[in-house]
């Protein structure tokens, strides 16, 4: 049965006008969300060899940094923490001086209307690199969960947005929940990393934030890669627990997560461009294999077209800066 010639799909395919008119999907600016890596001292910019365009800052230079992205138009940043010292028990990581409370006042000042998401975790803080408490070779979990709460509560307390945790323990979100709303923050919001792979496209980011595991591996925390359902049972336990945005990551390798997290729960999803999926189109393009704009374009319409409200990428500025705009 065809409705040919009667209907002829290029009809409208035939000027970008018309293409514009019924786009499906768009990607706008206030989707996006620009992950920065904030390192000790002052007037740093180490750039990040595996993230080209990408660098750790000091807070001053993080803060003039988000006035920009603010100009620009972007909504948030996502905020990753480097501290001076890292120990078995993260005691940066629920410093009320560490290194985030001290980004959080800088960046707020510079740039009051940006949201200021902050990630939670421990392995920017251990020294073994782990995401928690390590006891026999494998991170334990209970006793990790009181130090997110915690890590959770010193970002709050020094003027967090919305908190992240992006540690996959069992039981986090509502241990986080639990300790915001007794200490008067019931109205912060909740981003949880609820499907997230154990993946290889990370590998950039541990460059970035110093955590790469001083042994083994994630695979006892994050997500086997081949399980969709079991993804679908972790996004279901932290909504329960209280999550009010569901992250998927990464993005480009798991959209039918993203898609099937969407058609399910009916939540704010937000999906994770990750630190890898960047490096490959920095890389691709740098050598001219790829024509930068419209690999990015693409990708992050694929991302919002699968179902993501919020977008996190590294390409956030560039796409403000018009980046793949056609
Ligand atoms: C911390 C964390 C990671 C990322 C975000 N939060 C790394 C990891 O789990 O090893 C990865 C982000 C990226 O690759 O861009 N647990």
């Amino acid at each position: 049965m065809s409705r040919f010639p009667a209907y002829r799909p290029r009809r409208l395919r035939r000027s970008e006008t018309l293409r514009r008119l019924v786009r499906e999907t768009r990607v706008t600016v206030e989707q996006l969300v620009q992950p920065l890596f904030v390192v000790p001292g002052s007037g740093v910019e180490k750039p990040v060899g595996s993230m080209p365009g990408i660098a750790q800052l000091s807070v001053d230079r993080a803060a003039e940094e988000c006035r920009r992205l603010a100009d620009l138009g972007l909504p948030a940043v996502l905020l990753f923490g480097i501290p001076e010292q890292k120990d078995a028990r993260a005691s940066g990581a629920t410093d009320p001086d560490g290194i985030i409370p001290r980004a959080l006042g800088a960046i707020r000042e510079a740039a009051p209307g940006l949201l200021l998401m902050t990630d939670v975790c421990l392995c920017e803080y251990t020294d073994h690199g782990h995401c928690g408490i390590v006891r026999d070779g494998d991170v334990d979990n209970d006793p990790t969960l009181e130090l997110l709460a915690a890590e959770a509560l010193a970002h709050a307390r020094a003027g967090a947005d919305l908190v992240a945790p992006s540690d996959m323990m069992d039981g986090r979100v509502g241990a986080i929940r639990r300790a915001l709303d007794a200490a008067g923050f019931a109205q912060l919001p909740i981003m949880s990393y609820a499907a997230k792979f154990a993946s290889a496209f990370y590998g950039p980011f541990r460059e970035a934030a110093e955590s790469a595991p001083q042994f083994g591996d994630r695979r006892s925390y994050q997500l086997d890669p081949p399980n969709a359902e079991e993804a679908l049972r972790e996004v279901a336990l932290d909504i329960e627990e209280g999550a009010d945005i569901v992250m998927v990551k990464p993005a480009l390798p798991y959209l039918d997560i993203v898609r099937r997290v969407k058609e399910r729960f009916g939540y704010p999803v937000a999906a994770y461009h990750v630190s890898g999926e960047y490096a490959m189109v920095k890389a691709a393009a740098a050598r001219g294999w790829i024509d930068e704009g419209r690999v990015v374009a693409e990708s992050l319409t694929a991302i919002r077209r699968a179902g993501a409200d919020v977008v996190i990428t590294y390409f956030a500025k560039d796409v403000a800066r018009g980046l793949g705009r056609a």
